[in-house]
Parts: structure tokens; sequence; C-alpha cells
């Protein structure tokens, strides 16, 4: 079944021990991004995972091989279930993440790559010399991390469909800009429901602010998950 992953775009480690325990049995699994790990460091990781949570730490580390090999294992020694690469990096970095987690045995955290930032325009991907349009390029090193140890990628909702396609069954398939029909979009300029996500084949929606800066955080979770939960009715494909 499709995991609710709550971003804790917060920005202190205070503010994140508040919202796990409003949020309570509601919601089970949070994003650190690097904003709030720089702030806070590892201990803001602790704080999640003391309280029976799980952690997707989002760094989207982007170094040499030997470099990301040892960023995963401290993560994975924290105890995350989820971290971020670039597919940018290569072969060697992609590997080298993926052996690091493999090494934690039973509990390690899974790979997702990055392929093209959404802040990312033609005109950027001209300036580093790529000359595929941005939608190609999602393709391509989509299915490049994927095929060199990545377990999935993060991507668009308008994207999961086609990209379930091109991956297929086993690929992790991590889907912001997910919006509660009626909920205000914010900055977010492509979303769709989380039912929708959940249909086209996204194993895990985060989702931020339509939970955070809800007058009720907790009923506002406990929505979205009924409604990723009825998404394909009893029995459905990725449930
Ligand atoms: O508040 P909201 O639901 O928009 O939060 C979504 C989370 O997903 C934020 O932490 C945001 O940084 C992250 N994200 C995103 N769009 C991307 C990549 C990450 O919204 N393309």
């Amino acid at each position: 079944m499709a995991e609710l992953i709550v971003a804790l775009d917060v920005a202190s480690a205070a503010e994140v021990e508040r919202v796990v325990d409003l949020l309570g049995e509601a919601v089970s699994f949070y994003k650190i991004g690097l904003e709030l790990f720089s702030a806070e460091g590892p201990g803001v990781v602790a704080t999640v995972k003391a309280r029976g949570k799980k952690v997707f730490l989002d760094l989207k580390l982007h170094d040499i091989p030997r470099t990301v090999e040892r960023a995963v294992k401290a993560g994975a020694s924290l105890g995350v279930d989820l971290m971020t690469i670039h597919a940018v990096g290569g072969k060697a970095m992609i590997r080298a993440a993926k052996e690091a987690a493999l090494a934690v045995g039973a509990d390690a955290p899974k790979i997702l790559a990055v392929t093209v930032l959404t802040s990312l325009d033609q005109g950027d991907l001209t300036d580093a010399g790529i000359s595929r349009d941005v939608r190609a390029q999602v393709e391509v090193m989509g299915e490049f991390a994927f095929a060199n140890g990545a377990d999935g990628i993060v991507c668009s909702p308008r994207e999961v469909l086609h990209m379930r396609t091109l991956l297929g069954p086993d690929a992790l398939l991590v889907t912001p800009g997910v919006r509660p029909a009626g909920a205000d979009v914010g900055d977010q300029k492509r979303v769709t429901t989380p039912a929708q996500a959940v249909r086209d084949g996204s194993t895990h929606l985060v989702i931020g602010r339509p939970i955070l800066e809800a007058p009720d955080p907790r009923a506002a979770a406990r929505a979205i998950a009924r409604e990723m939960k009825g998404a394909h009715g009893e029995g459905g494909e990725y449930e």
C-alpha cells in the first residue's frame, strides 16, 4: 500500500517534536530535508526515530563515490528508511550508495535518485551541456539510476504513470506536489490529488503544507491516508 510521508519543513527540533506528537498515530513516516538536517544535525533523525516513526532523509547526495558511500553509511546507522542521491552523480556513485545501504543488512535504507530538479528548465540543461529536453532527461536518468541499483526515483505526480511503465512494478516512485481536492496549491505548479497519484503508481506521497497548515493537522493527515487507501478500491495493484 502506498505510504504517506509528511515533510518536516519546520525550523527547529522543538517544532519537529511538536508536529510529530500532534500527528501521533495518524502519520508514521516523515521527511527530513537538507535545511532541517543542516540546522539540527543527526539528533533530529533520532528524535523522530525515537517516536517509532520512519524517516526519509532527503539530502540529495552528489559527490565522489567514496564520500557518498560514507554518507549513506552514516545515514543508515541512524536508522533512516529512505535516502536520496542525484542520478547525475554517475554509475559508480549510485552503486556505492546502494552497496553502503545494503551493508546495513535487513534494515537497509532504500536509495532514491533525483533525476532533474524541478527548479531547472531547458535553459539550465543547455547551460550544463545537456541537449535532451527535460522530459527525456528525466526518463533517461530514471532508467539509468534504476539500472544501476537505485530502488526508485523522486518524480512529479504528472510523470508517475509514465515512469511506472518505464521502470516496471518494483520501482519506488516518490511524489511531492500532491494536493487534496480543493486545497491551496501554494507554490506547487503541477499538482494532483492523493488518490490520482496512488492510482498512477506512486508508492510514497510527500505532503507538507496541506497537513502542517491545516486547522486540524491530524484530521487532515487521516483524510489523506483514507483517500490513498481508497484509491484502488480493494486489492489494487500497488496496495
Ligand atoms: O508543502 P508541500 O506539500 O508542497 O511540500 C512538499 C515537499 O516536497 C517539500 O519538502 C518540498 O521541498 C518537496 N519537494 C517538492 N517538489 C519537488 C521536490 C521536492 O515539493 N520537486
